[in-house]
This record gives C-alpha cells, structure tokens and sequence, in this order.
C-alpha cells in the first residue's frame, strides 16, 4: 500500500520507502560484522516489527535464525504501564545464544527494557536491539539500543508495519495521521 491508497488519513509523510530501506541497509551491514562469528538469533516483537525483520533480514549476509513474540503492555490510553505480559512465547531456547531484538519503535522503552531483562534472565549469551524508531521526547527509561533507526517527534505515526486500530501496517512508508482519524475515536 502507498501513501496516494491513503491520501486522505494522512498528514504527511515522516519517512519514505527508500530512507527506511536506506537505514535497515547501514545498519544490516554494522550487524553483518559485529555477528560474523557468532550465530545470531533475530528476535522480532509482533506484529509492528514484521516488516522491519523481514527488511533487516533481507539485506544481511550472515546466517540469521528468526523468532518472534507478541507482547501487551497495559496501561491508560496511548501510555504504557511497563507491566508487560507475553501473549505469545518465542519457541527457540536463548540459552547460550546471541539475541539480537528487531523492534519497531521505542516510545516509552519500557516494553524492550523489560524484553532485554527478560532474555538476560533466561540466559542469553548477548542482547541487543535495532529499533527502525525512537521517541525520545516519549522514552520513560534509558534503553541501550546499540543499533539505532531514526529519531522521530512525539507523534503517532504509521506504516511499514506500525498501525492505528490495525490499519495502515501495510503502508511502504512511516506517515503521521491527520487529527480526524482519531477524532471520535473514544476506545
Ligand atoms: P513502549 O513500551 O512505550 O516503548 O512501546 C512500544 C510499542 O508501542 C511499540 O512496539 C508499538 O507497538 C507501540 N507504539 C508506540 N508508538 C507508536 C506509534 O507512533 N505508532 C504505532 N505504534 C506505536
């Protein structure tokens, strides 16, 4: 889907197709070096990181294993809590293993906070992230994402696998909405 299939939700585009394909492919080749040696295991929180795994992915030369889990983090509207809970478990073992957590933003931290302390408890043998977004006008707490994306402002923004409601994941660009497409929405 394309920004012109949407038109009329959006406000204006933050980042086109080829800056987000520009930035997965920099940082593709830093983590193409730093896991030469190791076996690294992608680990991608659904489903807002989907599009950026299989982006990340792509453009990598080394042998990456992929798993994935889904998360909720519960709090009042649009702010999280940081009480985290998994609604879906990965299926690999991360004992011994080199974890590398493909997020699509960072707001307030708090969910890949909890998900780095969370692997570190199972045993991994090293945790990183590569975060396509980060709010840091938004961040609650300092999270050492060593592979970071783009710095964006503090507004909700969609596409390339980020949604409102479940729309717009399928956007091949980030966008922020217009105003109206929340409007009335008390959910
Ligand atoms: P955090 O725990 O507050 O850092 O929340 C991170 C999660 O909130 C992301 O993985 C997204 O699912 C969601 N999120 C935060 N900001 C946005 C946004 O602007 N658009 C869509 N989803 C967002």
């Amino acid at each position: 889907m394309q920004i012109a299939d949407v038109q009329d939700d959006i406000d204006r585009v933050l980042l086109t197709k080829e800056q987000i394909e520009k930035k997965i492919t920099e940082a593709a080749a830093v983590i193409d070096r730093d896991y030469k040696d190791k076996n690294v295991l992608l680990l991608a929180v659904l489903k807002g990181a989907v599009n950026t795994l299989v982006a990340l992915s792509s453009h990598l030369h080394l042998n990456a294993q992929m798993d994935f889990m889904s998360l909720s983090s519960y709090g009042s509207g649009s702010e999280s809590s940081g009480k985290v809970t998994i609604r879906q478990d990965m299926s690999v073992d991360v004992r011994g293993r080199h974890v590398l957590i493909v997020e699509d933003i960072v707001d307030s931290g708090l969910t890949l906070s909890w998900l780095m302390d969370l692997l570190h408890q199972r045993g991994a043998a090293s945790v990183e992230a590569f975060a396509l977004l980060n709010k840091p006008a938004r961040n609650k707490v300092h999270v050492d994402v060593k592979y970071p994306g783009y710095e964006i402002p503090d507004e909700f923004v969609v596409g390339f696998g980020l949604d409102y409601d479940e729309k717009y994941r399928n956007l091949d660009s980030i966008a922020a909405l217009k105003p109206k497409v929340y409007e009335g929405d008390q959910s």
